[in-house]
């Protein structure tokens, strides 16, 4: 595994792009899994710059999100295709149709089988962003989920629900439940770059990556991964 601390959110943001464009560069028809939350936003910022400067092409990149809220539509404000088309997909030259996202409205078991076959079909995830959540999820893995879980549907412990509660009018109006890449779909991916900004992030962060592994905290699994880079801050800035 790769740490590296980073004096600001700027610099994390910096860092991951890079990591991010030189797996395109490397390989135009990459297929990269994204992450959603408020972490990788200054990440996607940056790819968008460079795009803009003519660095960078996503002519032939695929992507694949790690998670959907189950119930929202994508044309919901707050459901992760209408995130990844404003931060991400609206502002580059990606192909709309080579963009996939959970399906959060359809039948949930025929929407997960459908979703591990699609990753099957592109040949596995080249580069897998993820943020991690207070209670050390990532996508909406939530603590005591099966280390060989593939995609699946979660009910969102409440802390997840109380947490991501900002961004709704009420807290009445968060999803209980998601549909998300489980760990194991998450551990084939061939490389793993795991991004944490903030004071509040560092003590699951270290747990994570130095404690126990263990399912009680689903990001642990990641230490078994042989090409992790994790990229974070301490700041609040
Ligand atoms: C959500 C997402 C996760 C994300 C987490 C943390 O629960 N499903 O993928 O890592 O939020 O978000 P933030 O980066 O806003 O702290």
């Amino acid at each position: 595994m790769k740490v590296i601390k980073c004096k600001d959110y700027y610099n994390v943001s910096r860092q991951a792009a890079n990591i991010i464009s030189a797996q395109i560069i490397m390989k135009p028809n990459a297929v990269l899994g994204l992450a959603t939350g408020s972490t990788p936003v200054g990440t996607y910022d940056q790819l968008v710059r460079w795009y803009d400067k003519g660095d960078l092409d996503f002519s032939e990149v695929t992507t694949v999100n790690l998670d959907e809220y189950r119930g929202l539509s994508g044309t919901h404000e707050q459901s992760y295709r209408y995130f990844m088309n404003k931060h991400l997909f609206d502002r580059v030259n990606v192909r709309k149709d080579h963009t996939f996202v959970p399906d959060g409205l359809g039948e949930p078991k025929a929407a997960c089988a459908e979703y591990d076959r699609l990753i099957e079909r592109l040949g596995g995830i080249d580069l897998q962003l993820l943020g991690i959540g207070n209670n050390g999820h990532i996508g909406f893995n939530e603590p005591d989920t099966a280390f060989e879980t593939m995609v699946h549907i979660v009910d969102l412990k409440q802390s997840t629900v109380e947490a991501n509660a900002r961004f709704f009018r009420s807290i009445d109006e968060v999803p209980t439940q998601a549909i998300t890449m489980g760990l194991k779909s998450i551990m084939q991916a061939k490389k793993i770059l795991l991004v944490a900004a903030g004071k509040k992030k560092m003590d699951i962060l270290q747990k994570s990556l130095y404690g126990p592994v263990t399912p009680d905290v689903p990001a642990s699994i990641l230490q078994l991964h042989p090409d992790l880079t994790v990229i974070y801050t301490e700041s609040e800035e």
